[in-house]
């Protein structure tokens, strides 16, 4: 699971400098892929162990943590309900009509109430319905999803640990955090896909030390200039990239929010020679379902997936 991606040719001699792979994440789990099965597992085994019912969680409508929620809850004993972030539209987005169809119950809500997260209006109608909600966080967050992706970190480290830093791509920071606390993880790049995230990196690092309480921020560099004009969103220069990504690595999808951005960052500053580590391992983290929420034209991947990641 582990490939060489090739970088696009400059004309200065600075590839020669450096090695960069991947580490096929998307292609495991195909119910859960990336890294959704390692942030959903130990929150369904607590759910378990509580023997809630019914496991709740929250995300938008196009959301990669609720396709792998509705996929993973299909075939277990207890009901999946979702809090969806605005209101339902008449047409559901591809990724809520798949959670309907794997049997999760959506519960549409404002903005607002949303963000309130287990305290919103929605939720106490939800527990009022229901006895024994398990509530897993917004993208299957909080400490067990951060255990769950440090034992991830943990095994990919045992395939091959000959690399200077790693690399991934952060929404919630969660991921990060339980690499960053693996200590078999030389050196972590972190690439947020959100705009103005620049705080995050002591919230990564706060939520690192709770699971490894060794010193862990000076192992970390997080980049928050990356998120060409806020999440999801694509700049012109980042679709040219994705083209170029595309032909030159016919085997390889990356999502739209989250690894385009990441690789986009690393690959620019290769080619300026900037980078700081000779041999970087990049981790997918999943998501390509989420192309279903953007045009097809704007998909430079298409020829090469389904998009369906179920
Ligand atoms: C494909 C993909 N990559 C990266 C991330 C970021 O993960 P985290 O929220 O743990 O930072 C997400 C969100 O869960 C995602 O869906």
């Amino acid at each position: 699971m582990l490939e060489p991606i090739v970088i696009p040719a400059t004309p200065s001699n600075s590839l020669l400098n450096y090695e960069l792979y991947i580490y096929r994440g998307d292609l495991e789990n195909q119910a859960a892929p990336g890294n959704k099965w390692h942030k959903l597992k130990h929150h369904l085994c607590a759910a378990n162990q509580q023997k809630a019912k019914v496991i709740a969680t929250f995300a938008g409508p196009y959301s990669n943590h609720l396709h792998a929620f509705s996929n993973t809850l299909k075939a277990l004993d207890e009901k999946g309900v979702c809090i969806v972030r605005g209101e339902l539209q008449a047409n559901l987005t591809p990724t809520l009509k798949d959670a309907a169809k794997n049997g999760v119950e959506l519960w549409p809500s404002s903005r607002a109430d949303y963000r309130l997260g287990v305290d919103s209006l929605v939720a106490a109608k939800i527990q009022n319905e229901y006895d024994d909600v398990y509530w897993v966080p917004e993208g299957g967050g909080g400490m067990l999803g951060a255990k769950g992706c440090q034992e991830w970190a943990r095994d990919i480290a045992r395939q091959d640990n000959g690399f200077d830093a790693w690399a991934l791509a952060a929404g919630t920071g969660t991921t990060a955090a339980g690499f960053l606390s693996a200590p078999e993880v030389p050196f972590l790049h972190v690439f947020s896909a959100l705009k103005g995230a620049a705080d995050q990196q002591g919230e990564i690092v706060q939520l690192a030390c709770k699971l490894n309480s060794a010193n862990c921020s000076d192992r970390l560099r997080f980049h928050s200039d990356c998120h060409h004009g806020g999440y999801a969103k694509h700049s012109e220069e980042l679709r040219d990239f994705m083209k170029q990504i595309a032909q030159l690595n016919p085997n390889l999808i990356l999502d739209p929010v989250y690894t385009n951005k990441a690789l986009f960052a690393i690959i620019k500053a290769i080619q300026s020679g900037q980078w700081p580590n000779r041999r970087t391992l990049f981790i997918h983290t999943g998501g390509i379902q989420g192309w279903r929420g953007y045009k097809d034209e704007h998909n430079p991947f298409l020829k090469v997936c389904s998009h369906s990641e179920s």
